[in-house]
């Protein structure tokens, strides 16, 4: 073997080595989800969870209860409640935030998505809206009081792209979520 090859080799065992570590923080993480029976919004977000590695135990008992249990706030409310590693993960949270919050293992509850805003993991559809990933410091935060851990702005991304940002008008600005009853 040539020692260019060797290089390229040794540089490709590299970043497979660094994916495996990525893939193996969620690979070792069970999740416990709190859901619905009924609600196929959040049989898509499991889904996602193990598409990206995570081993999902489902409870279809609802998540009212896990969620005051864990310390979410009914402000930051969505339609289902995870358990991760001692973390709680409220609503449709993307895999990523949840593995970079294992990684950094801050001092926090969790993390949440309130309502159920288009375009989150388990809500893609026609439809794509900007939304905030919330870091959940302490037992009981309020919303207002949260920290945004991440940013979703298809518009933004799309402003970059090409074209100047789309103008949201209010009186669709409204409608922007799903609110749970
Ligand atoms: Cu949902
Ligand atoms: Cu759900």
């Amino acid at each position: 073997m040539s020692k260019k090859v060797g290089g390229r080799f040794a540089s490709g065992m590299m970043a497979l080595g660094m994916l495996c570590a990525a893939a193996q923080v969620a690979a070792t993480t069970t999740v416990e989800v709190y859901k619905s029976p009924t609600c196929g919004c959040c049989a898509k977000w499991v889904d996602h969870m193990r598409d990206n590695g995570f081993t999902v135990n489902t409870h279809d008992v609802g998540n009212k209860e896990a969620r005051k249990k864990a310390g979410i706030s009914s402000t930051l409310g969505s339609c289902h409640t995870a358990l991760i590693n001692g973390y709680a993960i409220e609503g449709h949270v993307p895999a990523a935030d949840i593995i970079r919050l294992l990684k950094e293992k801050p001092k926090a509850v969790g993390l949440a998505v309130p309502d159920m805003p288009h375009g989150t993991p388990g809500m893609e559809g026609a439809r794509s809206d900007p939304y905030n990933v919330l870091l959940i410091k302490e037992r009981d935060e309020e919303r207002k009081d949260t920290t945004i851990y991440n940013r979703y702005d298809p518009y933004a991304k799309k402003a970059e792209q090409t074209q100047p940002a789309p103008q949201p008008d209010a009186g669709k600005d409204n409608n922007s979520v799903m609110r749970l009853k």
